[in-house]
């Protein structure tokens, strides 16, 4: 499916509403979602696996909002959680959907494991030999006993920001795959401890589907090994990392999931394991923008810079990881308008508060709305408060309806936990 942000009478929208409007009832900057977008992505997953047991667990880290959890778990979804906070929201949109929860991260704390226990999680994705020690310990106070995988280091290379790159031994992510099968034995030992599945996440936004394959045909490899060994061995948990474009080309996003799913299915060779899949970018980076006034265009020296309301705190990949932005006006140029050359820059006192650099783009003026695309994933979830700046607003909008889904911050809610 196509983009759902496109100009309709030289106004962009977002499916059926103008973006000029939700500017004028919700302010700026706003997060703006697509609703059928996120389905849409959550659908071509389970079409394209459709043929084997899976379990898509959208990876929540990506996009929190309660709203789209809920969307997603009303069609089946389940999740991949990394704290006890993001399992509490699990717990508050679709309590049946906590049995399809895989725990994930490499420090979990003994209140989170407990919660998870209670919750009755499908597995918790272990990480090292310690938190397998905790895990049984907890289990045991709790009388719950514990289904888990072991995340394997597969020692695999993809190709993208280093900063998001987990499958190499160089990485603080998973166990040496080279002893999993030693770590299986000695667990099956316990009987607060069911080995349930082998997990593997290699990184994110990997844009080649070949790493996913080798990854995935060395976790195979070793669940034969651990059938051998007689542990009864449910789940393949291939983890997340399927990659988006983040440019303005023409994106085939049934395509993508397609050759993913192929390159999965050439891993697994005829295992026939319950498969689980971690897609967080995947699902719903391209169904969300940042919408954002601009404030004041400057120049200094030979450069020109477009300050907008929006800033580094509310959307922080491009100070992190130079990540690309596509930013467009929402009144749409026309033909004949030149561009400018411009750095989009938000208020906060850094020159890392960039959303751009020396970029062609439409020649804005003070009180111009323009949108960040692609900006549904690790946007709102990585914002801060950084210049005791409120979070943006966010909006979810289906067809023609527009719902809030988080209220934009007071300086109130800022200062509330302070002690004076
Ligand atoms: N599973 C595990 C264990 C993960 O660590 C992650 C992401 C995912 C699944 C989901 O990966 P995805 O399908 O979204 O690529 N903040 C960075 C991305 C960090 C990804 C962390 N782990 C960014 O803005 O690019």
């Amino acid at each position: 499916a196509a983009r759902p942000f496109v100009y309709r009478n030289r106004i962009l929208h977002c499916d059926g509403v103008s973006l000029a409007t939700l500017a004028e009832d919700h302010g700026t900057p706003l997060y703006v979602y697509s609703s059928s977008q996120i389905s849409q992505r959550f659908q071509l997953f389970q079409q394209a696996f459709a043929s084997r047991p899976h379990t898509v667990c959208y990876a929540v880290k990506a996009n929190s909002s309660l709203a789209i959890l809920r969307l997603l778990a009303r069609q089946g979804a389940g999740f991949d959680i990394v704290s006890g906070g993001e399992l509490e929201r699990i717990r508050r949109v679709h309590k049946p959907a906590l049995k399809k929860v895989v725990f994930s991260g490499v420090g979990k704390q003994a209140w989170e494991i407990d919660a998870a226990l209670k919750a009755d999680i499908l597995q918790f994705n272990v990480e090292s030999e310690m938190e397998l020690d905790l895990l049984a310990a907890r289990a045991q106070a709790l009388g719950i006993r514990a289904r888990f995988a072991l995340r394997v280091n597969p020692d695999v290379f993809a190709e993208t920001h280093p900063y998001i790159s987990t499958g190499l031994s160089e990485h603080k992510f998973g166990i040496d795959i080279k002893s999993a099968r030693a770590i299986y034995r000695r667990a099956a030992k316990s009987k607060w401890l069911e080995p349930y599945g082998v997990s593997v996440h290699i990184g994110s936004q990997i844009r080649k589907v070949d790493p996913f394959a080798a990854a995935l045909a060395r976790v195979t490899a070793l669940v034969a090994q651990l059938r051998h060994d007689g542990h009864d061995i449910r789940t393949i948990d291939a983890g997340g990392g399927l990659g988006i474009d983040y440019s303005d080309a023409p994106f085939d996003a049934a395509h993508q999931v397609d050759r993913y799913a192929t390159a999965l299915t050439k891993g697994l060779a005829d295992d026939r394991a319950h498969l689980l899949l971690e897609p967080g970018r995947f699902i719903v980076a391209q169904a969300g923008a940042l919408l954002t006034r601009v404030l004041v265009v400057k120049k200094n020296g030979s450069k020109t810079f477009v300050i907008t309301d929006a800033a580094m705190n509310d959307l922080i990949r491009p100070a992190l990881y130079h990540a690309h932005h596509e930013i467009i006006p929402v009144r749409q140029p026309t033909g004949k308008a030149a561009n400018i050359t411009a750095d989009i820059v938000g208020p906060v006192c850094e020159s890392g508060d960039f959303f751009a650099r020396d970029r062609a783009i439409a020649n804005v003026k003070p009180g111009d709305l323009v949108a960040l695309l692609d900006a549904g994933a690790y946007g709102m979830t990585q914002a801060s408060n950084y210049n005791s700046r409120p979070r943006p607003a966010e909006v979810l909008v289906e067809d023609t309806k527009v719902t809030l889904a988080r209220r934009r911050e007071t300086i109130r809610d800022l200062l509330a936990p302070e002690v004076l």
